[in-house]
């Protein structure tokens, strides 16, 4: 028989997050701070939406870029919080959670060869995505003297002819860093000059801690240039629902729409009542849930400097990135001894790309009681190193 696989597919590395995790599940007492999912149920007005939407019997498709009350929500809020208009109709579709939306942006806009750039440490899935597409993915490592925010210079100095995309991480996983107005417009200006489209991700952008998350698709001159993706996992407590949503130039996402007409119909008709509901009356849920991360990461970062690890403070998403350089242990080892000796669990800083190395990503969205606990185990791994 020859072989069933094709090679692109075979050379992707699988996740360094789900690696990591299997060995968790058979370690008896583990305390996890390993996922990147919200610890809170999803708010019950917007589980009873759904369940409503069960009940009248709304089991049905619905059309391939989602509810149409759904998108004008989206665009509502979009309005309200950034100040820009997208058209519900021909601007904004709705897909299977952020997931979809970047693996479609990717596959829309690239041909073979085009180069995308993509900072990291960031999320897993843009470099499997974009070979996935057939571009070259080019990093751009982020540097903690920068708090992991990513500098006009550094976007100039990967651009070659081939640039096609830039990839947009913030605020960020696994760093928690966040993006200003003015670095935002200091990216901008090189995109325009170098005529580049962005992928911005703001699936975290309702999670920030220190003022209002601001999208480069409000600097002038950057609509017409980006796709805006985000979605309802975090900020809503609703990962499993699969819910997200792209919004752009209607030129792309028609063919973004194409694919996601062949490839997945849909997204969850059950899902996207419940979607609405958030958007009109979810603003109270999300204030408390940050509330709530914003006091767990001040307890880390506390925590860190009390038994002595090195971190740069973040203000958004829900995870913290300290250092482990000073312990002379690969991210790996560290992690992998971390949950050997104290059976807790992190993820190794190079899961999110090799400039990771010598970090570690704890996860807050866990309850304060879990993290002190982890707390607890950490100082005694630490103090015997
Ligand atoms: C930065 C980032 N983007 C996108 C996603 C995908 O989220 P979802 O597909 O649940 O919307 C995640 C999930 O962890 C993420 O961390």
């Amino acid at each position: 028989m020859r072989n069933p696989i094709g090679k692109k597919v075979v050379d992707i590395k699988p996740s360094g997050i789900r690696k990591f995790f299997d060995i968790v599940q058979e370690t008896e007492g583990a305390i996890s701070l390993g996922v990147g999912e919200p610890d809170f149920d999803t708010p019950w007005h917007i589980r009873d939406e759904g369940i409503y939407s069960l009940e009248k019997g709304r089991t049905f498709y619905t059309s391939n870029s989602g509810l149409k009350e759904l998108r004008q929500e989206i665009s509502n809020y979009i309005k309200r919080t950034q100040n820009v208009e997208y058209d519900p109709l021909k601007e904004i579709f709705v897909t299977v959670g952020g997931s979809e939306a970047i693996d479609l942006a990717l596959r829309a806009m690239v041909d073979a060869g085009d180069e995308v750039l993509i900072p990291q440490p960031s999320y897993v899935s843009y470099e499997p995505c974009a070979i996935l597409a057939d571009a070259v993915p080019v990093t751009i490592e982020l540097k903690e003297e920068n708090q992991f925010r990513l500098t006009a210079e550094e976007v100039l100095e990967k651009v070659t002819d081939k640039t096609k995309i830039l990839v947009l991480p913030f605020p960020n996983n696994p760093t928690g860093a966040v993006m200003t107005k003015e670095d935002l417009e200091a990216i901008a200006k090189v995109v325009i000059e170098k005529d580049l489209f962005v992928i911005s991700d703001e699936i975290y952008g309702e999670l920030t801690y220190s003022g209002e998350h601001v999208s480069i698709v409000s600097i002038p001159g950057m609509k017409e240039r980006t796709i805006l993706i985000n979605g309802f996992s975090k900020a809503y407590a609703m990962t499993g629902w699969r819910l997200g949503y792209a919004c752009g130039p209607e030129i792309i996402m028609k063919q973004m729409i194409k694919i996601h007409q062949f490839a997945i119909m849909c997204a969850p008709t059950t899902s996207q009542y419940a979607a609405v509901e958030a958007l009109r009356n979810g603003d109270d849920d999300v204030k408390m849930m940050r509330e709530q991360y914003n006091q767990r990461r001040r307890y880390l970062l506390n925590e860190f400097e009390r038994i002595g690890l090195t971190c740069f403070e973040p203000f958004g998403a829900f995870y913290v990135f300290p250092s482990i350089k000073k312990f002379g242990m690969s991210s790996d080892e560290f992690c992998t001894r971390l949950l050997k000796e104290e059976k807790l669990a992190v993820v190794p800083g190079t899961a999110f790309g090799d400039c990771g190395e010598g970090y570690i990503r704890i996860s807050y969205a866990y309850s304060l009681d879990n993290l002190k606990a982890a707390m607890e185990r950490l100082e005694r791994f630490i103090s015997k190193l």
